[in-house]
């Protein structure tokens, strides 16, 4: 394959064919393509795009790059969940515990935070004694013995996605409808599971801002899933702020877990039972997303999504007793609140400035390696639409180092947008694609 005549190719806005780009993704994984020709070509893909044909072969390309997960051992339909990625986004933990107390097998693997964004892997790390990773048998038995498991992604999977991922992050080449939905379907399909239900995040802490832009993404990810035979259902949701109050990795567990006792903030006991609902009914376990819904509200209410947690955690090593205990959580030494510069209403909040603050707290990483501080964070306590008096707290920033605290406030301080006109608070869930 001559790799110039395929950027020029693409350069002049040409379709490439199902094998091209399959030599691409071979000859790139392989190393034999050079990065700097598949950045140029990334860069043209960026300004021309890919054609829906030309999105559904490297999404072949790249599941098949390497292994794929077999769950046929699994009992029932496995229903997995999947966020575009946010700020306080914790609704895994809550999500999953809930669809599986109904009965449905959750064989789910998350990924860690990078950049503003958290990820689950590291936010379980917070629970004493919690193991994010075991072998396939374990994971399998586990989800066939208490009906969930969890695990960071495994090293063999889709390849081809981590190493082009690698590469249009220092290439700013995120952020394109037909890279992202293959990088995220590619890693959806080669995890195995029957059904997938999707949380494509849009607003102002999400890779799509703007809600058109948030509808393309989430149709093509379920006409790519549906194209693969698996049943894919996309809810578009707000992360025009961030989700609920915490944002950080302990002091998020401990909101889910605050969820699963039934005081969870609004947004996300709202989003995790419409999710939920959705996933026991692609489950098999109701004959509507409403039904399921329903069943998902018993399970919170009657504590049995919380008991499943509990499961969950032991299965995975951990200490259950963090569930009654916080302090067992790693503990921060540091606190440090931020005020209101004026009386007002929050007219909007710069999510992504929020999600950088949380890093420089200790509590994400800029850089693969960081070491995280898993008791740091930010506690957002105005949300859009509240009233606030000058000197009231909008939010109060953990850690255990004092310069990284302080930075991060000082980043912290810029997020609010305070007017003085009364404002509206934001839907949390905007549409539903695919039901
Ligand atoms: N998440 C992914 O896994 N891939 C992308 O391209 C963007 C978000």
């Amino acid at each position: 394959m001559n790799m110039v005549t395929l950027i020029e190719k693409k350069k002049r806005g040409i379709v490439l064919s199902d094998e091209e780009i399959k030599e691409l993704i071979k000859g790139f994984v392989k190393g034999e393509i050079p990065d700097y020709q598949v950045s140029a070509l990334l860069m043209a893909i960026f300004f021309k795009g890919l054609s829906k044909e030309e999105t559904f072969a490297l999404t072949d390309a790249m599941r098949y790059s390497g292994d794929t997960i077999d769950l046929s051992s699994i009992n029932g339909i496995k229903v997995d969940k999947h966020s575009t990625g946010g700020v306080g986004d914790k609704t895994t933990l809550v999500v999953a515990p809930l669809a599986a107390a109904c009965g449905v097998p959750i064989a789910k693997m998350s990924g860690r935070g990078l950049g503003f964004t958290g990820g689950t892997v590291d936010k379980m790390e917070s629970i004493p004694g919690f193991r994010t990773s075991m072998e396939a048998e374990e994971f399998l038995n586990q989800v066939n013995k208490i009906g969930m498991a969890v695990i960071g992604q495994s090293e063999n999977i889709t390849p081809a996605d981590k190493k082009l991922y690698a590469l249009r992050d220092v290439t700013s080449t995120v952020d394109n409808l037909g890279l992202i939905s293959s990088s995220i379907m590619s890693k959806k399909l080669a995890a195995g599971s029957d059904a997938i239900v999707l949380d494509v995040k849009c607003g102002a802490g999400a890779f799509m801002e703007k809600l058109d832009e948030a509808v393309e993404l989430a149709k093509m990810m379920v006409e790519i899933g549906s194209n693969a035979g698996r049943r894919t259902v996309a809810a578009i949701t707000d992360m025009g702020q961030p989700l609920g109050v915490a944002v950080g990795n302990s002091i998020e567990v401990i909101e889910a877990i605050e969820t699963l006792k039934g005081n969870g903030p609004e947004d996300i006991t709202k989003l995790a039972l419409k999710l939920s609902g959705i996933m026991v009914y692609l489950g098999g376990k109701a004959s509507s997303p409403e039904e399921g819904q329903n069943m998902t509200r018993t399970a919170l209410e009657s504590g049995r999504g919380l008991a499943k947690l509990g499961e969950f955690i032991e299965a995975q090593g951990g200490d259950s007793a963090v569930i009654q205990d916080y302090s067992l959580f790693p503990q921060h030494t540091i606190e440090m609140e931020l005020k209101s510069p004026k009386a007002g209403y929050i007219k909007a909040i710069e999510t992504k400035r929020i999600g950088y603050a949380s890093l420089y707290t200790g509590a994400g990483r800029a850089t693969k390696d960081d070491i995280l501080d898993l008791s740091a964070g930010i506690k957002i306590w105005k949300k859009i639409a509240d009233k606030v008096d000058e000197g009231q707290t909008l939010a109060v920033l953990y850690g255990n180092d004092e310069s990284k605290v302080a930075k991060a406030l000082s980043i912290a301080q810029e997020a609010f947008v305070i007017s003085d006109e009364p404002c509206e608070s934001p839907q949390i869930i905007k549409e539903i694609i695919g039901l």
